[in-house]
């Protein structure tokens, strides 16, 4: 269908229902304002209403001002559904839409903008990330696209990850982050992992185990028990030794949760999954803005220090800081 039309009927019949409506009211007043016209009165010509005893309706005409601004409202009404859709299919000789509208605007602002998001496009994204400028421009389009769910601050919230620390769920190299923001990403844990018959109190155990990962109080007895389940059922993406996989599955051994770390909190996740969404946003944003929301997020201070994500951390460091970077990620779409 052509959306560049506001007025598209999916088939003519619904077009043509329209135009005969429309005109049939407009010529409808018009004639029957005509025929009023004609209805001269002479004195004593009422209606034959008759209020209070004395006070009557005279049957007269509009006054002349009066009709006439109807008239006037008429011929507007016929020029302007010449001039503008209105009428069914008919576009309008202007050929304006309301679509038309705001693509002119859009076009306007992005000459207005672009040569000035092309000029950090050809940057690498640490050189980007280090200019204020950019910083500033990466703000304003983080306040405007991300923050509903990652937060003003880009500390994100249950559910949301943080982006300002160094804990990466996807990796948090220039061309990781690029990535998450260009393609979206999915996280999808089953339920019971990759053990479908956990009884309830298994479950506990392991949430016990899971506690006991990052030095939080568990039940010592839960916690042994969950520990002998955690390979058949958790090992398969967070590891055996639930540090977790950068892209894979998160780090259980570290302060950082995405949920919570309270025993309720994991034994939930454990048993109903937990799925989880980042849209994507090259095809929307294109990528002179993708590529400044990089830097911006990059720069946040999380970007990639090495005890954070080891398998991310050793190309991160032996790739050359250099353009032809940015371009991959883009080419890949
Ligand atoms: C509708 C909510 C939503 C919006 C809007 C959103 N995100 Fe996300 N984002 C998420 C979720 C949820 C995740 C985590 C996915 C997961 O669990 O793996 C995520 C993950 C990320 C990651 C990866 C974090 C990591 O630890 O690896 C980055 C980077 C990111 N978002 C940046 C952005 C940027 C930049 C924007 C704005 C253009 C944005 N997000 C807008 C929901 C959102
Ligand atoms: C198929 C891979 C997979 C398996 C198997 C798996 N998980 Fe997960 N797990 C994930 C993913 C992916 C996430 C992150 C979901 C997200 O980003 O929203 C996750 C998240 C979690 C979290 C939340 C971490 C936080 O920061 O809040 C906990 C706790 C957890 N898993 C425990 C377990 C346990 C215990 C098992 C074994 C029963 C298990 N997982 C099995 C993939 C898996």
């Amino acid at each position: 269908m052509d959306f560049n039309n506001t007025n598209d009927f999916v088939s003519g019949f619904w077009s043509l229902y329209v135009i005969v409506i429309t005109l049939g009211s407009v010529i409808g007043c018009t004639v029957f304002l005509l025929v009023q016209d004609k209805a001269k009165t002479n004195v004593g010509n009422t209606t034959g209403h008759l209020w209070d005893e004395t006070l009557e309706e005279y049957n007269n005409p509009l006054p002349n001002w009066w009709r006439w601004m109807f008239y006037i409202t008429l011929v507007f009404a016929f020029a302007y559904l010449a001039l503008y859709p209105g009428l069914g299919n008919f576009g309008g000789t202007f050929g304006w839409s309301m679509r038309g509208q705001w693509d002119g605007e859009m076009k306007k602002a992005d000459e207005q903008y672009a040569p000035i998001f092309n000029k950090f496009l050809k940057q690498d994204i640490r050189a980007v990330a280090a200019n204020p400028e950019a910083k500033e421009i990466g703000q304003r389009l983080f306040l405007t696209y991300c923050t509903q769910c990652h937060g003003s601050d880009a500390k994100g919230g249950k559910g949301f990850p943080n982006l300002a620390d160094s804990d990466w769920l996807w990796g948090g190299t220039p061309d990781k982050v690029k990535e998450s923001i260009t393609k979206g990403r999915d996280a999808m844990m089953p339920a019971k992992g990759t053990k479908p018959d956990l009884t309830a109190d298994e479950t506990k155990d392991l949430a016990n185990y899971v506690r006991s990962l990052s030095g939080m109080p568990a039940d010592a007895t839960r916690a042994q028990k969950g520990k002998e389940l955690f390979p058949a059922a958790c090992a398969a993406c967070h590891g055996p030794e639930g540090k977790g996989n950068v892209g894979l599955a998160p780090n259980l051994t570290d302060k950082v949760w995405l949920y919570g770390s309270s025993e309720a909190e994991i034994v939930n996740g454990i048993t109903h999954g937990r799925v989880n969404r980042m849209p994507a946003w090259g095809e929307f944003l294109g990528e002179a803005k993708v590529h400044l929301l990089t830097a911006y997020v990059y720069g946040l201070g999380g970007g990639v220090k090495e005890d954070a994500a080891p398998a991310e951390a050793a190309p991160a460091a032996a790739e050359p800081a250099a353009a032809p970077a940015a371009p991959a990620v883009a080419e890949k779409k």
